[in-house]
């Protein structure tokens, strides 16, 4: 028997990068996406703030999540399911931006960014922003198939203050059929950014695990 939620889900994987097939697909999606996503077991968005409050905690790592203000930028937040998870872990304040308007709206609903932006692609988003730049970025579903290159990675860590964290995950899937691994390698070479943690196959949704990756951004 077909699944509707997760044929949505799959069927996302499917846009090619497209900008205009992703932005038309999400603008259709935002109304259901969160039940579709907790129907399916999705509980990336609570492993990702774990991993961050790990990372951040260690030694020679100068995010200090304690203080009372720690910028967060939420790349891809979607309908803002991050967002409310860094909130109640008193996390804050939050930003973000997404391709989708619609996606963007739900989560001004909730109240818990500062900021939002929609209709705002990761590609060449650091430029539009000004070089502004954020204690931590966070990447949660984005860096999956259909969505964004792994040579965005760099765009993440623009976003990033120097010295600060940024934290993708990568569905096992995405990291088998792109260069993403490689991607890890070549932006540490470039001395980019350093991996300073790494879950393989952590959960993510029921149908597959994913990688979460933590990189301090270059200072
Ligand atoms: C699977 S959803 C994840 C949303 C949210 N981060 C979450 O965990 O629920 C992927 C999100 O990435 C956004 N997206 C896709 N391609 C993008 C791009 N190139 N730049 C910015 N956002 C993008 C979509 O609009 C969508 O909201």
């Amino acid at each position: 028997m077909t699944d509707p939620s997760l044929a949505r889900i799959k069927a996302a994987h499917d846009l090619s990068g497209d900008l205009d097939n992703l932005t038309q697909y999400y603008r259709d999606w935002a109304d259901a996406y969160d039940a579709d996503v907790q129907d399916e077991g999705y509980v990336a968005p609570n492993f990702l703030v774990d991993c961050l409050q790990q990372v951040a905690g260690r030694n020679g790592v100068a995010v200090d999540l304690a203080r009372p203000s720690v910028e967060v930028m939420d790349v891809g937040c979607g309908t803002g399911l991050v967002g409310a998870v860094l909130k109640e872990r008193g996390v804050q304040p939050i930003d973000g931006f997404d391709l989708s308007t619609e996606m963007v709206d739900r989560a001004r609903d909730l109240g818990v960014y500062r900021e939002l932006w929609g209709d705002q692609p990761l590609e060449g988003v650091s430029e539009r922003v000004g070089g502004r730049k954020w204690d931590v970025s966070l990447a949660c579903g984005v860096f999956t198939l259909g969505h964004v290159p792994p040579s965005e990675l760099s765009e993440m860590f623009r976003l990033t203050k120097p010295g600060g964290l940024a934290i993708v995950t990568t569905r096992r899937s995405y990291a088998d059929a792109t260069d993403f691994v490689d991607e890890v390698e070549r932006v540490q070479a470039r001395g980019e950014a350093e991996l300073v943690d790494r879950v393989l196959d952590g959960p993510y949704i029921k149908e597959e695990g994913a990688h979460y990756w933590a990189f301090r951004v270059a200072a």
